[in-house]
């Protein structure tokens, strides 16, 4: 269960302020595929890295399975994320593979969701 909980990210430069993400609050329940489409620019990737906390959200909280990522202290946090898998857009996927045998590969899921 993956839950965002009112993430916004504000990105402040000295010339420019951009909202890269507002107001999202999405819940993915377990077993469910949530897909996130949207234009170039929209915050896809942005909000996708609030998920780990490799982005820390301006406002707003994350769930993994109940558990509050935002209020984890750095060790606690390193061991959530070896229960989250994470697969960047522009390299690690194996191309002579499908895009169902790049998740199995890559993602550290009970075997019982295969
Ligand atoms: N580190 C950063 N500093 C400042 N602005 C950023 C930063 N990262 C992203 N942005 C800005 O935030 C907005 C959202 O970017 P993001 O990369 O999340 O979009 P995206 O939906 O993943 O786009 P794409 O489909 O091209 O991958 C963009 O305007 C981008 O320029
Ligand atoms: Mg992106």
């Amino acid at each position: 269960m993956i839950r965002f909980e009112n993430i916004s990210k504000v990105y402040q430069s000295k010339n420019s302020i951009i909202e890269a993400v507002s107001n999202v609050t999405i819940h993915v329940k377990e077993r469910e595929i949530y897909g996130i489409i949207g234009f170039s620019g929209a915050g896809k990737s942005t909000l996708l890295r609030i998920g780990n906390l490799l982005e820390k959200p301006s406002v707003g909280k994350i769930y993994m399975n109940q558990q509050p990522l935002t209020t984890l202290s750095k060790k606690e946090l390193r061991e959530a994320r070896h229960k989250i898998g994470m697969i960047f857009q522009s390299f690690n996927l194996v191309s002579n593979k499908t895009v169902w045998d790049n998740v199995r590969f890559l993602c550290p899921l009970p075997q019982s969701l295969f």
